[in-house]
């Protein structure tokens, strides 16, 4: 039996795909930040939710469909961004954004990414949405939005939990820095995992080069080895909400915030202006010992009129896991680590499994739930999970 054909769940991508790659790509896609708790804690916390499912209600017609931004998406799932993705597959980004499109899902170009966002667009009908990492500082915010206007991307979503770069300590152990640099420690990982070295280092040397900082700023950027100029982070420091503001009245577009997890700021990007907000902690990987994203959202979701679509991110490895999102009020779950376990194990027939995995999960949970459609997926549905008990025990007779 293929790799593939015995992965029949995420965990089972997350297994295989471990053991494929060498420990400092591993490191970089499975890690978080300092002691993993926020990490952790995203993938635990749908445990803490529990389903009451109805019965007897006919589900055999179920649609997952949900409409977002004036598209109709076949479930409730979208391709977050993740940077970087090249050291899993080669040109990864642009089988994510294909297999996103096959799946009819949504797909979110990360700024770190390094298949040109053009050639995305490209291969998609111009579907691909847009995930920034913008300094604090307009005039160069302009460029890039000039950019992404003439490549037609329909929906920018700014990242606001990355002012300054996290203290991923694990990396630092692995000797896996941003900008990429070789180290006897990088090379031996490579030869102990010849499979990847061969079929995702060499392919990628071969056939494109270097993988560039393509999609940081306005221009393609140098290869992942050099600093892009201004630098990987510049100036993120520098970020507010004048800029988001600035934002909002030069572009056309529909405009997202990602890495809201306070009710406050939800009411700020709706009162900026901001056409929804994903409830994130940046896959664990920025502030350790953040609440879960799912903890987070009942109250973000409280705090913004009805209807404001409100996404999440982070820990959903279950199709159940979305169902429960949703039953939070979330439009859409999003997944990084996932998809790229399927392209680690199988490239882009790795990726649309992942795809399809979650797809029939939801429809089966659906039917489970006695849920024809996602506007029946409602809070009702769900309960925390306490401890049994207590009750009263029979008298002893
Ligand atoms: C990029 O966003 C990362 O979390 O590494």
């Amino acid at each position: 039996m293929s790799r593939l054909d015995r992965c029949l769940s995420v965990g089972d991508f997350e297994r295989e795909a471990r053991r494929i790659m060498p420990r400092c790509v591993e490191g970089y896609i499975c890690g978080g930040t300092e002691d993993g708790a926020s990490l952790a804690e995203s993938v635990r916390a749908p445990r803490d939710i529990g389903f009451r499912p109805r019965g007897l209600r006919v589900v055999d017609q179920r649609s997952s469909q949900v409409s977002l931004f004036g598209q109709d998406y076949a479930m409730p799932v979208g391709f977050a961004p993740t940077g970087f993705s090249a050291i899993v597959m080669h040109e990864c980004d642009l089988a994510l954004a294909r297999e996103a499109q096959e799946a009819r899902i949504p797909f979110i170009i990360s700024g770190a990414s390094s298949v040109p966002l053009e050639r995305l667009q490209a291969a998609t009908g111009n579907r691909c949405w847009y995930q920034a990492y913008l300094p604090g500082n307009i005039d160069r915010i302009g460029k890039l939005l000039a950019r992404l206007r003439a490549a037609s991307i329909p929906v920018l979503v700014v990242t606001i939990d990355t002012c300054v770069g996290a203290n991923r300590e694990n990396l630092q152990r692995l000797a896996f820095t941003v900008p990429f640099k070789m180290s006897g420690r990088v090379v031996l990982d490579g030869m102990l995992h010849p499979g990847w070295t061969l079929n995702v280092f060499m392919r990628t040397l071969l056939g494109s080069g270097v993988p560039r900082f393509s999609n940081l700023y306005e221009e393609i950027g140098p290869p992942i080895t050099q600093d892009p100029p201004n630098g990987f982070r510049g100036e993120r420091d520098k970020l507010s909400w004048e800029h988001i503001r600035w934002i909002r009245e030069n572009w056309p577009g529909k405009l997202v915030l990602k890495g809201v997890m306070h009710p406050d700021d939800a009411r700020m990007a709706h009162a900026a202006g901001a056409d929804g907000v994903i409830v994130s902690n940046h896959g664990g990987r920025q502030l350790d010992g953040c609440i879960s994203p799912l903890q987070a959202l009942h109250d973000v979701v409280a705090a913004v009129p009805e209807g404001y679509p409100v996404m999440v991110d982070g820990g959903f490895r279950r199709g159940a896991d979305v169902l429960k999102a949703v039953a939070l009020g979330a439009r859409m779950a999003f997944t990084g680590r996932p998809q790229l376990f399927g392209a680690a194990v199988a490239g882009a027939a790795g990726i649309r499994k992942v795809a399809r995995i979650f797809h029939s999960e939801i429809s089966t949970n659906m039917a489970l739930l006695g849920c024809g459609t996602l506007a029946d997926v409602t809070p009702d549905l769900i309960a925390p999970v306490q401890p049994a008990g207590p009750w009263n025990p029979r008298p002893a007779v």
